[in-house]
C-alpha cells in the first residue's frame, strides 16, 4: 500500500482540474461556513487539497492556515495564491497527525472530504477539539459510505493495494456525529443534503 503523500501527489494534477461534482451544493456549503466566520478569526483547514476553498474563505477571516500531506497539492495551491492579492493565507505541507500547534488557538477548524481518509479519525477529531478555543467550531464535510456503497467494502482493499483508490472508512452519518460528541463537541448542525445523501456536513461546537 502506498503512503497518503505518494497517493495524493499522484492525484494532484488531475484533482486540480476536476470540477466540483455539484457547484450549487458547494456554494451552499461555502455560504453556510462563512456564516460562522468573522474578521478576527484564526482558521485552520486540514486536507486542503489544491486550496480552492481556502482561497475563497481567507478574505472572511483574519488568518487562514491550510495544510495538506501532499506537497504537490500544496505546490498547486501556492501557485494559485501567487496569482491573487490575498495576504492572510498560508499553505503548509503536513499530515494532520503531525500537526502540533503549541497551544489551542484556532477559532474554527475545517475538514472537507478528509476525515474518511484518515487512519484514525476518532483521534484526529479529539486533536481538533484540543486545538480549538472554547466556544469555537469544527466544520466538516465527510462522505458516509453506507447503503449499497457497502457492497464495495470487500473489494476496496484491492484498489488501495493497486494504488488506484485511497483507503477510506465506511462510516455512517451517525458514526461521524457520535465521534464528535465523544470528543466533547456539541452538534449544532448536521446537514445531509437532499442532493447528496452520502454527505455529512457537521458544525460541531466546543463548549465555552
Ligand atoms: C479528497 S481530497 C479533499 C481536498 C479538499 N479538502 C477538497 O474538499 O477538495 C483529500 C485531501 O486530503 C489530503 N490528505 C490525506 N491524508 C491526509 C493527512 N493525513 N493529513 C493531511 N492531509 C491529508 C490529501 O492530500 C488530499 O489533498
Amino acid at each position: 500500500m502506498i503512503s497518503a503523500n505518494k497517493f495524493w501527489n499522484k492525484m494532484a494534477e488531475s484533482y486540480s482540474k476536476k470540477p466540483v461534482p455539484n457547484e450549487a451544493l458547494y456554494q451552499q456549503k461555502l455560504k453556510t461556513t462563512q456564516q460562522y466566520f468573522d474578521k478576527d478569526m484564526s482558521v485552520l483547514e486540514f486536507g486542503c487539497g489544491t486550496g480552492s476553498t481556502a482561497l475563497v474563505h481567507a478574505s472572511y477571516v483574519k488568518h487562514y492556515l491550510a495544510v495538506d500531506v501532499s506537497d504537490k497539492m500544496i505546490e498547486i495551491a501556492e501557485n494559485k495564491l501567487a496569482d491573487t492579492e490575498i495576504d492572510n493565507l498560508e499553505f503548509k505541507v503536513t499530515a494532520i497527525e503531525d500537526f502540533n500547534p503549541s497551544q489551542s488557538n484556532f477559532d474554527a477548524v475545517l475538514a472537507l472530504s478528509i476525515l474518511h481518509l484518515l487512519d484514525d479519525p476518532k483521534t484526529i477529531i479529539q486533536h481538533v477539539f484540543n486545538v480549538l478555543k472554547p466556544g469555537c467550531v469544527f466544520i466538516s464535510s465527510s462522505p458516509s459510505i453506507t447503503g449499497f456503497m457497502r457492497v464495495l467494502q470487500p473489494i476496496w482493499p484491492l484498489g488501495v493495494w493497486l494504488g488506484v483508490i485511497p483507503n477510506v472508512k465506511f462510516f455512517s452519518h451517525d458514526k461521524w456525529a457520535g465521534y464528535m460528541k465523544e470528543a466533547g463537541f456539541i452538534i449544532e448542525k448536521h446537514w445531509i443534503p437532499d442532493e447528496s445523501k452520502m454527505t455529512s456536513f457537521i458544525i460541531a461546537r466546543k463548549p465555552s
